[in-house]
């Protein structure tokens, strides 16, 4: 069974999420998994402006992905930091890409499922993860969440990102925050949870 986790990620936030959803897909028996990035859109002087150039240098070893490598997996996992309520423009610009899949029906049947991170705690993490939900549906594929079998998407002791759309994180203000173990946690169980339910599908 192979699992994508297919991301952009300017600063890195999306990115420490993505290793821990590949983390959690890794226990699953048999599954295959690659962290895969969307190709950059902004040119390196904007990203300058933007503050992102060391980031994204740290970044660098992970490979960008291809419209056909979607259609080889079994399962793809999106990470998208909100931009205003929505997914980014990489990942936008990715998936309508994708019409040739859609117009073979490449990705019917395939697992889908979507995490995101935002700097602020009500900044639309739900309405990114819902509104990307909309194109894996018209791909056919079979959207996957974050159950609450995940019992860390009870805590309200301290803040934490994740809903049962998917996992998330809160950056800050600043981008100053780190994913919380909670965050890491939900990301893991996401990652599991879509390996499983692709090895079944794939058996
Ligand atoms: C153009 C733009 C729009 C953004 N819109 C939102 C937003 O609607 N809500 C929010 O809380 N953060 C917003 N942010 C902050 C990003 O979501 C944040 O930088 C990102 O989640 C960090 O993830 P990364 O480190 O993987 O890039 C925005 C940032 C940019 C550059």
């Amino acid at each position: 069974m192979k699992l994508l986790v297919v991301y952009y990620s300017m600063y890195g936030h999306i990115h420490r999420l993505a290793e821990a959803i590949a983390e959690g897909a890794g226990e699953v028996k048999g599954a295959e998994v690659e962290l895969r990035r969307v190709p950059e859109t902004l040119p390196e002087e904007v990203l300058k402006k933007m503050g992102a150039l060391e980031a994204q240098k740290a970044l660098a070893h992970v490979p960008t992905c291809t419209v056909e490598q979607l259609g080889e997996a079994d399962a793809v996992i999106f990470g998208t930091p909100t931009r205003f309520g929505n997914m980014c423009g990489q990942m936008r610009q990715f998936l309508d890409a994708t019409g040739s899949l859609w117009a073979q029906g490449a990705l019917v049947g395939k697992v889908g499922s979507v995490f995101t991170s935002s700097n602020t705690q009500h900044g639309g993490q739900e309405s990114t993860i819902l509104s990307f939900h909309i194109t894996l549906l018209h791909q056919g594929m079979a959207v996957v969440g974050l159950p609450y079998a995940f019992p860390g998407l009870m805590v309200i002791d301290e803040i934490s990102g994740g809903s049962p759309y998917g996992a998330s994180t809160i950056a800050g203000p600043k981008g100053e925050r780190t994913p919380s173990e909670n965050e890491l946690a939900a990301a893991r169980f996401q990652g599991k949870h879509v390996a499983t339910i692709a090895s079944k599908l794939t058996r």
